[in-house]
């Protein structure tokens, strides 16, 4: 599983992060993470991918410290016995898919090269057989092997969003962090994205953790809830339980934001 503990992260003198605890078991699984904007939800997914070190906490990958050192004060960083760097099963491990408006695929790359480079530079299969991989990859997100030698900007917001999705999949993930997955995205395709995540969910086994300031695109895929609010975690529990009976006002705010869910 993928836990953080008493994440802390400090910019200048205010914590944008403060305290934080989650876990993510293995799949299939969904825990949403949810907050107005600011509440520091982007910084934990970050810290989780290990593209953010805490200032205070830890994440744990598999009950080790993936920031190196072991909770016992060990190095944990080097080789395990069968030569693999840990942390190398970590970085594929927990991928992270951000909005497609923060130009989460280079422009410059065609989609195909893209998920090419990923494959190689992991080791994923072998060399020569990208492409048949490349081709499965796509299809497994409802994408065509005509859309490998596109760029970016030639598709549609949604294909670009299944793409990088596809990308993420290269690795065999087991954890996918959804940063506002589908905010760019209109309803309808914001349905269509969320039903191909329950389906990949179930096939690849997968555990996600989907960040978003709306409630009806967290009750799609979660059960589970945790509330951030000024970069504390001020709520959690059983999403069910969080709308009917909200503790925290930022809760209810986030609720009365959304008009479709009544308590
Ligand atoms: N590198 C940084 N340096 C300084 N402040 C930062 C940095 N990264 C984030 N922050 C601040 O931390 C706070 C939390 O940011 P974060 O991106 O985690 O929020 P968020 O909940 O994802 O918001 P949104 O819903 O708008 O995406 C914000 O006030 C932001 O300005
Ligand atoms: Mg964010």
């Amino acid at each position: 599983m993928l836990e953080a503990r008493d994440l802390t992260v400090v910019h200048g003198s205010t914590a944008v992060v403060d305290g934080v605890s989650l876990t993510l078991p293995e799949g299939p699984y969904g825990l949403g993470l949810i907050g107005e904007s600011g509440s520091g939800k982007t910084t934990v997914a970050r810290c989780l991918s290990g593209l953010v070190t805490p200032t205070h906490g830890t994440v744990l990958f598999r009950g080790e410290n993936v920031n190196g050192e072991d909770v016992s004060g060990e190095d944990v960083s080097g080789k395990d016995v069968s030569g693999v760097r840990r942390s190398d099963a970590y970085r594929r491990a927990v991928q992270i898919v951000v909005q497609d408006t923060e130009g989460a695929l280079d422009p410059r790359m065609r989609v195909g090269t893209v998920i090419t480079e990923v494959l190689r530079a992991h080791r994923m299969v072998p060399r020569g057989t990208e492409r048949g991989r490349v081709t499965e990859l796509l299809a497994d997100v409802g994408l065509s092997a005509e859309h490998a030698a596109r760029f970016p900007h030639q598709l549609s917001g949604g294909q670009r969003q299944r793409a990088a999705i596809a990308r993420a999949l290269a690795v065999r993930p087991r954890f996918l962090i959804l940063d506002e997955p589908t905010s760019a995205l209109d309803t309808t395709v914001q349905a269509r994205i969320l039903g191909l995540l329950n389906t990949l969910r179930t096939e690849h086994r997968l555990s996600l953790l989907l960040i978003s300031h709306d409630l009806a695109v967290v009750e799609q895929l979660c059960r589970y809830v945790v509330v951030l609010h000024r970069g504390r975690a001020v709520e959690e529990g059983p999403l069910t339980d969080v709308l009917r009976k909200p503790r925290h006002p930022a809760t209810r705010n986030l609720r009365d934001a959304v008009p479709r869910i009544s308590p």
